[in-house]
């Protein structure tokens, strides 16, 4: 594929990004510089097809934004971690939102039983979540229903590993906040899901085995 711009075209593109913005309001960057004070935490895939401020339609400023290929909330990644730290400690977000997209070339590859080399142990996290969910996955005939089903079932399984952490149980239980909220994106309609999931039932049941309100 040829390469559609040329990289100096960014920096003209960026210029007449702030002429933009400064048209509309004189104060935007000032206002940017002070502070940020998002209401959500945004974790979604790496796809350069899904934008989070795009499809929420959010300005710069609201909604703080973590993504990595296949929207994943790994509990010994550091990365993500720290993004849900940061945004439940001292951001005081009252949304996280877990959002993943059909037709996830993450998921997809996840699917494929074959060597990816160094994607491995990345995928091999929604390798498990086909497991944990491998009798209504099976059932599904349809390959392409059942592609998009273990991408819902991923986006699912990615919410209960957020509540699962100390900073969101401790949070919620002084604050009521946050709220935790999983999302599919329909590339096909620009359609977003919301899956719906009860953050109540799943926090209490999640607080069985992984309680962590208590210490510290
Ligand atoms: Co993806």
């Amino acid at each position: 594929m040829p390469f559609k711009s040329s990289y100096k075209e960014i920096f003209t593109a960026n210029k007449k990004w702030i002429e933009r913005k400064l048209s509309a309001d004189p104060d935007f960057f000032k206002h940017l510089s002070q502070e940020q004070n998002p209401d959500y935490l945004y974790i979604g895939c790496s796809d350069s097809r899904v934008h989070a401020n795009e499809v929420m339609g959010l300005e710069p400023g609201e909604v703080f934004v973590h993504r990595n290929i296949a929207n994943l909330v790994v509990n010994n990644d550091l990365n993500a971690l720290s993004v849900i730290n940061y945004a439940v400690e001292y951001l005081n977000v009252k949304y996280i939102i877990v959002c993943g997209h059909y037709d996830c070339g993450g998921i997809r590859a996840a699917m494929e039983p074959r060597d990816l080399g160094i994607l491995n142990p990345w995928l091999r996290n929604v390798r498990d979540v086909y497991r944990l969910h491998e009798k209504e996955l099976d059932a599904i005939t349809d390959q392409r229903e059942r592609y998009n089903r273990l991408v819902e079932i991923n986006v699912y399984e990615q919410c209960l590993n957020v509540i699962k952490t100390a900073e969101v149980q401790k949070s919620y239980m002084e604050s009521g906040y946050p709220l935790v909220a999983g999302w599919v994106y329909d590339l096909h309609d620009g359609l977003l899901k919301d899956l719906e999931i009860d953050f109540e039932k799943e926090l209490n049941r999640i607080r069985k085995i992984y309680d962590l309100t208590k210490g510290k």
